[in-house]
């Protein structure tokens, strides 16, 4: 028996025995029913596990490679009473995470060498593998660049200054890229286009007297980093895009042989600019006709919520792998600064521990295949870190067991992070996770 609850990258390896699971590999197409061992932290064939191992009877369950989330805010320094890395790492484990990326819009940013070999400190004994991302500039200043080869150096894997775009340095950050072989990962949003906006321009903003902004305001810095990739030949990831025009942009850029990755959140792909007014229908399905909820602050995310045509097309881009990624951008906030006048709230809802059931949400209602889910979750988001996922013999032991079938409510007692801002509280959602298995290590059995 493996104990419920959660685990460490420090306990000792795993040997344990998954019998007739459903594996899904998404780095060889595989998709077949047999036996999945483990034995000392690394894939095996079932009959090198110990007798007296553990057994879990795969019947209707699904494994696959864990997943890789290149977008997390773990809150970590500065503000513990929304998230700490124990916390969020336990949120990943527990929504089948093995990697995580975490944000340096913290308090102070994580801007130098110090700041991200602290963090990379902290999480050793995590429930979840930790990946640190510089900020760009110093301070998430935007204008002066940060020590970017001193930060890589310390382990950093990519920069961002999440929260905002990069300002009057993005072409010295993109040209000093170009030998560190680290990604700009951006937060595309034009703040002159954006203005005061919180919500999505459009006929709902309109009809609740909030301010919106345009989807323009994403694809001005989508193509002003584009043409700066072209030109200094550094890599670029655009963090969630939540519009068909960056994405149309994206296809365009790829084509020409411009280095550029994608990731879209769960929310950009399922929730709709009318769950502002208190809809509660997935952006596949037709709005609600007397939503009971408008204003409410866990709706607030940047970018905003978007039409119903966008995340249709946005799940099509993922489908047909333009789009590289899900990412949840977990953006733990406190009540009380979500249960406030919406155009106070700040921006963010969490996602770690939801991503999963919004993709299978998804995959019953036929808009993605199982295996494109799959690898926007777990080998594609990791290559583009420069990580491998594979689920055959010898390799790393790294997955997530999963039931698709299986549902669960969300709400206090079934989060593991510390904060429960998202809209989805209160919703019973399909895809409940059994086993997370990271680095060797169970860091989660439910
Ligand atoms: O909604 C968001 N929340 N978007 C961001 O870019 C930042 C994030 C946060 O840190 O709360």
């Amino acid at each position: 028996m493996i104990p419920a609850g959660f685990g460490r990258l420090t306990d000792p390896p795993a040997s344990l025995l998954l019998a007739g699971v459903r594996v899904i590999d998404p780095s060889t197409g595989t998709d077949e029913v047999r036996d999945l061992g483990i034995v000392g932290g690394a894939f095996a064939d079932a009959g090198e596990v110990p007798a007296d191992a553990p057994r879990i009877e795969g019947h209707g369950l699904v494994a696959a490679p864990g997943f890789c989330d290149l977008h997390v805010h773990l809150r970590e320094p500065g503000d513990p009473a929304s998230e700490t890395v124990e916390s969020g790492s336990r949120a990943a484990a527990h929504g089948g995470f093995t990697t995580i990326c975490a944000m340096p819009n913290t308090e102070p940013p994580i801007d130098d060498a110090e700041a991200v070999a602290r963090l990379q400190e902290r999480a050793r004994d995590a429930a979840c593998p930790v990946r640190v991302i510089g900020a760009a500039t110093v301070g998430r200043g935007g204008s002066e660049m940060a020590d970017l080869a001193a930060m890589a150096n310390a382990g950093a894997i990519g920069f961002s200054d999440d929260g905002a775009a990069v300002g009057s340095a993005t072409a010295e950050v993109m040209r000093a890229l170009g030998g560190l072989g680290r990604p700009l990962i951006e937060h595309a949003e034009d703040p002159g286009l954006a203005g005061d906006g919180v919500m999505r321009a459009g006929a709902t903003a309109v009809a609740l007297g909030l301010a919106g902004w345009d989807a323009a305001a994403e694809l001005a810095v989508v193509e002003r980093d584009l043409g700066l990739a072209a030109a200094t030949g550094a890599r670029l990831h655009l963090t969630h895009l939540s519009s068909a025009s960056s994405v149309d942009a994206v296809r365009r850029a790829k084509a020409d042989g411009i280095r550029v990755t994608c990731d879209v959140t769960p929310h950009h792909l399922a929730l709709a600019e009318t769950w502002v007014a208190g809809d509660r229908a997935f952006a596949w399905e037709d709005p609600q006709r007397n939503p009971p909820l408008a204003y409410d602050g866990s709706c607030r995310v940047n970018p905003p919520l978007s039409t119903r045509e966008d995340a249709a097309a946005l799940l099509r881009a993922v489908a047909d792998g333009t789009i590289d990624a899900i990412a949840t951008d977990h953006a733990p906030h406190p009540p009380e600064r979500k249960r406030v006048p919406f155009d106070q709230a700040a921006p963010g809802l969490i996602g770690l521990e939801t991503a999963l059931s919004l993709g299978l949400a998804a995959v019953e209602a036929g808009a993605l295949t199982l295996i494109a889910l799959v690898g926007a979750l777990s080998t594609r988001p990791a290559a583009i870190i420069g990580e491998s996922r594979s689920l055959s013999r010898g390799s790393r032991a790294d997955l997530v067991v999963f039931d698709p079938a299986a549902r669960w409510r969300v709400d206090r007692s079934s989060l593991a992070s510390a904060s429960t801002n998202t809209p989805l509280l209160g919703m019973s959602l399909p895809g409940v996770v059994r086993l997370t298995v990271a680095d060797g290590r169970v860091t989660y059995r439910a």
